[in-house]
């Protein structure tokens, strides 16, 4: 099928172009000079005659309609599970590769899950759909509103001027009171172990994108007022025993990575700081003491749930798709 050759300034739709992610696609595929020769932007009926910006000129958006993908090489997936499961079939038939950044085709086995920087190579077997995972990879996670939509970021906002004003607020997307709050993460809890969706979702896609089943991993996701940028508290078990400053050479030299580890200073990853940026700040980089062998770290990293964890690692397995 079309998707073993490069393709050369193909069509590029977003579906989903309106919402939190949509828009960062837009800039990243702006930003990153994208070899594109024709941009389509789709999103719901709502926003049907919206305009958004690109290079310079401004792209009606269009309603999303299971014709909407003749003559488009790449789809670029951000409207949520349903709607990729209900335009995947159309899209595919048309000749589109669909980059999703849903959790609809995550784990299906016929379909793979790429960081890039991990398993580039999983891309070239793919029938149509390649997928993006999940924000967060692993273990104790302090995810900001952008995860959960514009609508969610909007909730912050309007809910912390209503706190400093002393009003009432109801939330209307989130289960709990944001502004100065944390809470469990607002997905699903599976009775039969206790887990919510996310943490679930952490689980399963970090042994599928290591390609690993045995990685064994303990995990919870709480949700800060935080606008867009999550947090990961990670502490992980090599082979062999591994030195401190040994991980930061490694990690300085991880592309994607970016070592804030400013001991003297007290500097380390933060949500203000990794907002906007491509790069995923990882630090606090010390020995985990509760392990006598001198295997296991701690690390603490922030990175943007916008830009890598959705929209900028959609974009760059797309550029893998172009030659
Ligand atoms: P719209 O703005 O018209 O509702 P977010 O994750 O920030 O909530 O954004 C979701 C994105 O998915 C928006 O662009 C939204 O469009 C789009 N969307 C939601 N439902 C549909 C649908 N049925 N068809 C096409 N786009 C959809």
């Amino acid at each position: 099928m079309a998707a073993k050759k490069k393709l050369s300034n193909p069509v590029v739709a977003v579906v989903g172009a309106t919402g939190a992610v949509g828009v960062e696609l837009i800039h990243c595929l702006e930003q990153r000079n994208f070899p594109l020769s024709e941009l389509r932007l789709f999103a719901s009926a709502r926003s049907a005659g919206k305009s958004l910006k690109f290079r310079g000129k401004k792209i009606k958006v269009k309603e999303l309609t299971e014709k909407s993908f003749d003559g488009v090489q790449i789809g670029l997936f951000s409207a949520g599970s349903s709607t990729t499961k209900k335009f995947a079939k159309a899209a595919v038939a048309a000749g589109t590769i669909i980059i999703d950044n849903s959790s609809a085709y995550r784990m299906d086995p016929e379909v793979p899950l790429v960081v890039p920087e991990i398993n580039p190579q999983a891309i070239r077997t793919h029938k149509g759909i390649i997928a993006n995972p999940n924000c967060s990879a692993i273990i104790s996670t302090c995810q900001a509103a952008s995860g959960a939509g514009a609508a969610a970021m909007e909730e912050l906002r309007e809910s912390t001027r209503a706190y400093l004003d002393g009003k009432k607020f109801t939330p209307k997307v989130l289960p709990h009171p944001y502004a100065f709050n944390a809470f469990s993460h607002n997905t699903k809890i599976d009775p039969a172990t206790a887990h919510n969706e996310e943490e679930t979702k952490v689980i399963n896609e970090t042994r599928k994108i290591f390609g690993d089943p045995s990685i064994a991993i303990g995990i919870t996701c709480v949700r800060i007022p935080v606008l867009r940028a999550h947090c990961v508290s990670v502490t992980f078990e090599c082979e062999n025993p591994i030195s401190p400053e040994e991980v930061r050479k490694i990690l300085r030299k991880a592309p994607g990575v970016k070592v804030v580890d400013d001991v003297e200073r007290n500097y380390f990853p933060m949500p203000v700081d990794a907002s906007g940026q491509d790069d995923i700040l990882v630090g606090r980089i010390r020995r985990d003491l509760s392990d006598s062998t001198g295997r296991s770290i701690s690390i603490f990293s922030a990175g943007d749930q916008l830009r890598k964890g959705a929209a900028l690692n959609a974009v760059q397995i797309a550029e893998r798709l172009v030659g």
